[in-house]
């Protein structure tokens, strides 16, 4: 019974109300919720891409888990997206690299961008870490459609909804 309101609980998220903080603030509640119901990594990843995405009607809102040198596509809602990125290459590649979060204004003017979409045109992307630790086993990846949607507000709420999983 727990599981079903679960489900229901996901099936009509509906954020429309307020600015930016506050639908992350719903938003994260929603998450957290979600998250500490479930212990599979991959089932997890999958609704928290989902509910930002329909959230904020992102181009792409996706994860990339750490497998050896490269990151493989994992759970994602938008078009099709390139399955394998290398160590340091890349927006994604670079979070990874650098343990931190990148937000891209322009993605023309970010050095080796990865154009999986060609209406890409702004990005955030948010290392996961393993928990307890600074090892990154995963990154959630944003695009945009529209240049410079990202900010200190998605940052700051991202690293929190990755801290979830
Ligand atoms: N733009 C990313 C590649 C992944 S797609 O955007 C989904 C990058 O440069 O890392």
């Amino acid at each position: 019974m727990v599981r079903s309101n679960k489900i229901d609980m996901a099936e009509n998220l509906i954020i429309s109300d307020g600015n930016k903080a506050d639908k992350y603030a719903v938003l994260y509640r929603q998450i957290e919720s979600i998250a500490n119901g479930e212990e599979d990594t991959i089932a997890k990843m999958a609704n928290i891409a989902s509910m930002i995405h329909h959230t904020f009607d992102f181009l792409w809102t996706g994860f990339y888990r750490v497998s050896d040198e490269e990151l493989i596509l994992g759970p994602f809602q938008g078009p099709l997206a390139c399955s394998r990125i290398r160590y340091g290459k890349g927006v994604c590649g670079t979070a990874w690299k650098e343990k931190s979060t990148i937000i891209v204004p322009d993605v023309e003017a970010f050095p080796g961008h990865i154009a999986c979409s060609s209406a890409s045109r702004s990005e955030i992307v948010v290392p996961v870490f393993k928990a307890g630790s600074h090892e990154v086993v995963a990154v959630l990846d944003i695009d945009s459609s529209e240049l410079a949607t990202f900010d200190q507000t998605d940052k700051e709420w991202l690293e929190k909804i990755a801290n979830l999983i």
